[in-house]
């Protein structure tokens, strides 16, 4: 049996992984956590579809950048096989990504490395003890395509792109310290494909509709490459489809 805990399953692919996964023989628990969404929004969302399969679903509130609650969060799990990291931002009220380095607002830039960046440094220090006793375990978090650099052909998103970069040189450095010390743990960076989520809302209309997935769509997908997370190296950047991303 597989016990999972996913960060931010309060979000457009947090919710499908969650809902996807309760439906599930093989899956024992779900640790979920919610931070700004209500608890009931959030259930409500995990549960919709096909009746679960007798899957407990565990709900936390946690603030995903403060230390103090990702530490008691992490400390209350018990043994986890998967621990996903869906935490992200790329706008709020009154910021979205930049166009032009003119528009470029530090406030906004620090944000999005705490929310983007910040989570999955907190869970490197405090998950491994966690993970170390699975069978099988995996630490995935939800990364973005635009965050590598060899990739980038069109520059703008200044604050989005340099986070989630961040984001992978810390996947990246974990990687490498956990094959020393715990070599059963597969960490990876994965590509979602452009969901259909609050998230990627107001950049929709040039998205060609076959490339705008379902929330659903996306997590079936992430939970194949998580599956076959064990058949390659730790430490890589993974698209939906499998395809390995430059860094
Ligand atoms: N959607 C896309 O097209 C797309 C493409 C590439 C990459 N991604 C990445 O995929 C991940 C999930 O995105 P999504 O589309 O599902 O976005 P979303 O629907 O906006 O969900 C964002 C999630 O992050 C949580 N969150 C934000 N700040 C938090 C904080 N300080 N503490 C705890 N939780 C916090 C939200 O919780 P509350 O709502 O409860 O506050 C929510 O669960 C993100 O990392 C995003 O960058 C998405």
């Amino acid at each position: 049996m597989t016990a999972v805990a996913i960060l931010g399953a309060s979000g457009g692919i947090g919710t499908a992984l969650c809902k996807l996964l309760a439906q599930r023989p093989d899956i024992s628990v779900i640790h979920a956590t919610y931070h700004e969404s209500s608890q009931a929004t959030a259930a409500q969302g995990a549960s919709d579809g096909e009746a679960s399969a007798g899957v407990r679903i565990v709900w936390s509130r946690v603030n995903a950048t403060d230390e103090r609650a990702v530490c008691a969060w992490v400390e209350s799990l018990g043994t986890v096989d998967w621990l996903i990291n869906c935490v992200g931002m790329l706008h709020n009220s009154s910021h979205g990504p930049e166009k032009s380095i003119r528009v470029f607002d530090p406030e906004h830039f620090q944000r999005s490395m705490s929310v983007n960046c910040l989570p999955t440094l907190l869970l490197g220090k405090y998950a491994r003890n966690a993970l170390k006793a699975s069978q099988q375990p995996v630490f995935a978090t939800i990364s973005a395509r635009v965050g590598s650099i060899e990739d980038n052909h069109l520059g703008g998103w200044y604050s989005y792109r340099a986070s989630k970069a961040a984001l992978n040189m810390s996947l990246k450095c974990l990687a490498i310290e956990w094959f020393r010390l715990s070599p059963k743990i597969r960490v990876a960076a994965l590509h979602p494909g452009t969901t259909d989520s609050r998230l990627s809302k107001p950049f929709q209309q040039h998205v060609p509709k076959a490339q705008l997935f379902s929330s659903d769509k996306t997590a079936s997908l992430l939970i194949e490459q998580i599956e076959q997370l064990h058949d390659r190296a730790s430490g890589q950047f993974i698209a939906y489809d499998g395809e390995v991303i430059p860094w």
